[in-house]
């Protein structure tokens, strides 16, 4: 039966990542490329949200940027963040949509592997607490880890972000005995957070090639991508690529699961 968009287990959502955008207009110090440009284009390419990750080093997303984005885009806005007082004031000030907590290293060259959160479960209890009680929808980036994930429900955040990277990276390094290891561990710990009643958001490293078995899990309901896009963009163009992502998702979703795309 074909599931409607409205429906838990329906749509997928896209969320563009934009801090590329930043990060080639911070390799100049010019003030263009334009991350606000880029997520409005999205949206009418057809993204349903903008993440953008303001890091401790300011090394893409700026303060400014977020301003930027708050004050013009139409789009939800998934603010993605390291769990320290600085980010909470600041997220605390601007309440976007979404804050996505995800661990931050200043040496690492992106967000290298999920949140440890089930070694810092009260901590990250008590850091949410502010952000939920201001309305913002809290995601924690994890790896698919059972222990992860548990604790993940104990401390009632709504929704996990479940790090993809290790399937990804697998398969387009061609271990496919790996990436397949990998997609299994996606797969079931995607079943357990829906059963324990977790929103599932799936990121990191998506592309062309990996993002149809992904996008068949059905308790999956969001899909935040970035360099890819971006850098695909350079070949294509942005509004081409977010379409044609767009469409591997819906294709994907429509094979697995028979949903209705409004
Ligand atoms: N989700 C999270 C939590 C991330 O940290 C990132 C990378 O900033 C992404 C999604 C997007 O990953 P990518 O840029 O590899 O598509």
């Amino acid at each position: 039966m074909a599931l409607l968009a409205s429906e838990p287990l329906g749509y997928l959502r896209l969320g563009l990542n934009i801090d590329h955008v930043a990060t080639v207009r911070n390799a100049r110090g010019s003030t263009y490329p334009d991350p606000t440009r880029a997520a409005l284009l999205a949206q009418a390419a057809g993204a349903d949200g903008i993440t953008a990750h303001l890091r401790e080093d300011r090394r893409h997303i700026t303060d400014s940027d977020i301003d930027a984005l708050m004050a013009n885009i139409g789009l939800p806005l998934n603010f993605e963040m390291a769990a320290t007082d600085e980010m909470q004031k600041i997220a605390l000030r601007h309440t976007p949509h979404a804050v996505c907590i995800v661990p931050e290293k200043r040496e690492e060259l992106t967000t290298e592997g999920g949140l440890d959160l089930a070694r810092d479960e009260n901590r990250i209890a008590d850091f949410i607490a502010p952000l939920r009680e201001a309305g913002c929808r809290v995601s924690i980036f994890l790896a698919s880890d059972q222990r992860q994930i548990e604790s993940a429900a104990r401390i009632g955040a709504p929704v996990v972000e479940l790090h993809v990277g290790p399937y990804c990276d697998a398969h387009h390094e061609g271990d496919f005995a790996k990436s397949d290891v990998e997609f299994e561990k996606l797969k079931s710990m995607a079943q357990l957070a829906y059963e324990l009643g977790l929103e599932v958001h799936a990121g990191h490293g998506i592309t062309y090639d990996t993002v149809k078995p992904i996008a068949a899990l059905p308790e999956i309901m969001e899909l935040n991508i970035g360099h890819f896009l971006i850098g695909e963009a350079i070949f294509s163009g942005l509004d081409s690529a977010i379409r044609r992502m767009r469409g591997l998702m819906d294709e994907a979703r429509r094979e697995a699961i028979g949903v209705t795309v409004a």
